[in-house]
């Protein structure tokens, strides 16, 4: 056995973990996580935008990405609710400056217009028929492709396949590619703490 210079100092089998530590395993043991902005729309039309950070790239080639699902009441959310009925949804990557709309997304109102609400430009995707966000600096238009119980718990995950992306030039060179620095965008550190990749800290207080 090699010494690596540290000691472990605690060992708590999940059963064991107090409940103000319980939430720490998910919030700011995995972490730094990506924030989707998610627009949707109902069967109807009425978009529909919220914040996901269980949110992950799962295959490079051709590109999917994994959102996982808590249930609210016992019943979808909206958004899960939403890509079911439509197949189609947009991940809006979430900038620094974008993070009190986000957080005000996250309120999760029924059959009202989130762009009109959050103060947000909405535009046609290129690829599938659902909004995007206009402030975002990259919209990944995505096809869904699966949506996966994920027992013992409760939560669903939707397998989204990457059909199109919409750009902001501003971000998008030819050495670099998109340029993530650029773009500054945020991540969940923790229940209600942020960070940009620029480095900068936020406390943003659940309003949901
Ligand atoms: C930063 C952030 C990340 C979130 N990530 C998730 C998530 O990964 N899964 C989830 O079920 N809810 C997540 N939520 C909560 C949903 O955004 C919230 O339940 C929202 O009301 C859902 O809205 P909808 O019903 O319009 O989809 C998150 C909230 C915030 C602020």
């Amino acid at each position: 056995m090699c010494n690596v210079g540290y000691q472990l100092i605690m060992h708590l089998t999940i059963e064991q973990i107090p409940s103000k530590l319980r939430g720490s395993i998910w919030a700011c043991l995995i972490a730094p996580r990506p924030i989707a902005l998610v627009s949707t729309q109902d069967t109807s039309g009425v978009p529909n935008i919220a914040p996901y950070n269980a949110f992950c790239g799962l295959a490079n080639f051709p590109p999917l990405l994994g959102i996982s699902f808590s249930r609210r009441d016992d019943e979808d959310k909206h958004t899960l609710a939403n890509i079911k009925a439509t197949g189609v949804f947009v991940v809006n990557l979430v900038p620094r400056f974008l993070a009190e709309t986000m957080n005000k997304a996250a309120e999760g109102t029924d059959k009202e217009d989130d762009f009109a609400r959050l103060g947000l430009t909405t535009a046609a995707s290129g690829t599938i028929a659902c909004p995007r966000v206009v402030e975002s600096p990259a919209s990944l238009e995505c096809r869904l492709i699966n949506v996966l119980p994920l027992p013992p718990s409760k939560c669903e995950l939707v397998v989204g396949q990457i059909v199109g992306v919409s750009l902001r030039d501003e971000f998008v060179s030819s050495d670099v590619g998109f340029d993530t620095l650029a773009a500054d965008l945020l991540a969940s550190v923790g229940p209600e703490d942020y960070i940009s990749v620029n480095g900068e800290t936020l406390h943003l207080p659940k309003t949901w």
